[in-house]
């Protein structure tokens, strides 16, 4: 099993109030398995896909991902895992910006020490269609652009585990549907788990479990 949370809760305090996210969730991932995660605006997508991560700290429960317990690992570790296991492309996970698309791309290698290969990053930078934006730094780029190469990054060590918040939210229909292609055929390929929040229910129906979460808890719905 890649992915085993218990009785997850998550609070968040505002002032004298506490908001409590997550209550009391269950879910339970198996290796190969791609997970869409669905639900409305604020109903805890983005924060369950941190916890994951390992950006964030659960309030209460049980997180073990790919075999490790999270909550009992220390910052460093957590980093380091998390660069070996997980490829991330978050919103608000920014590419380095003064390295160029390709140097953010490559840079996961580098972080785990593996040898270079300038190659690949190239071919995944074609493959989401960035073939003439390879020397761009982070401020030359779109929005749509900047997700693109986030995802070439983020597959480009052939993680295990990909945890993906809203890919192709950034993206015109049809450069979002050839993205998340490419999404699809490396997770295949490289036998990864995907989770992906999407509010996008013919994406989300795209993968081969879809639960919603609603008032802190996962529902199946496929
Ligand atoms: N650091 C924080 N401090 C306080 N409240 C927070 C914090 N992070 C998130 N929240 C609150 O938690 C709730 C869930 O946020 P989250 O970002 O997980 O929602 P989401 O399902 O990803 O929404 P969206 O679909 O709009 O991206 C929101 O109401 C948000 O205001
Ligand atoms: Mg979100």
């Amino acid at each position: 099993m890649i992915i085993d949370f218990q009785g997850v809760s998550k609070r968040f305090k505002q002032g004298h109030q506490s908001i409590e996210v997550l209550k009391n969730l269950n879910l339970k991932v198996d290796r190969e398995q791609t997970l869409a995660i669905v639900g409305e605006s604020g109903s805890g997508k983005t924060t369950l896909l941190s916890i994951m991560a390992g950006l964030e700290v659960p309030s209460e429960g049980y997180c073990q991902i790919l075999g490790k317990e999270f909550t009992k690992l220390n910052e460093n570790e957590i980093t380091e895992f998390r660069g070996k296991n997980m490829g991330i492309v978050f919103q608000s996970y920014y590419l380095v910006p003064y390295l160029t698309a390709l140097e953010n791309v490559l840079l996961p290698l580098e972080i785990i020490g593996q040898k270079s290969d300038e190659q690949l990053a190239m071919d995944l930078l074609a493959k989401v269609q960035l073939e003439h934006r390879y020397h761009h730094f982070f401020h030359e780029l779109s929005g749509g652009e900047a997700q693109r190469v986030a995802l070439a990054r983020a597959l480009i060590h052939r993680p295990s585990l990909i945890l993906a918040d809203e890919p192709s939210g950034n993206l015109d229909e049809k450069t979002g549907l050839q993205v998340m292609d490419l999404l699809f055929e490396l997770i295949d390929s490289s036998k990864s788990t995907l989770i992906l929040v999407t509010h996008n229910r013919s994406l989300a129906n795209r993968c081969q479990r879809v639960v919603e979460l609603k008032q802190g808890q996962l529902v199946d719905i496929k």
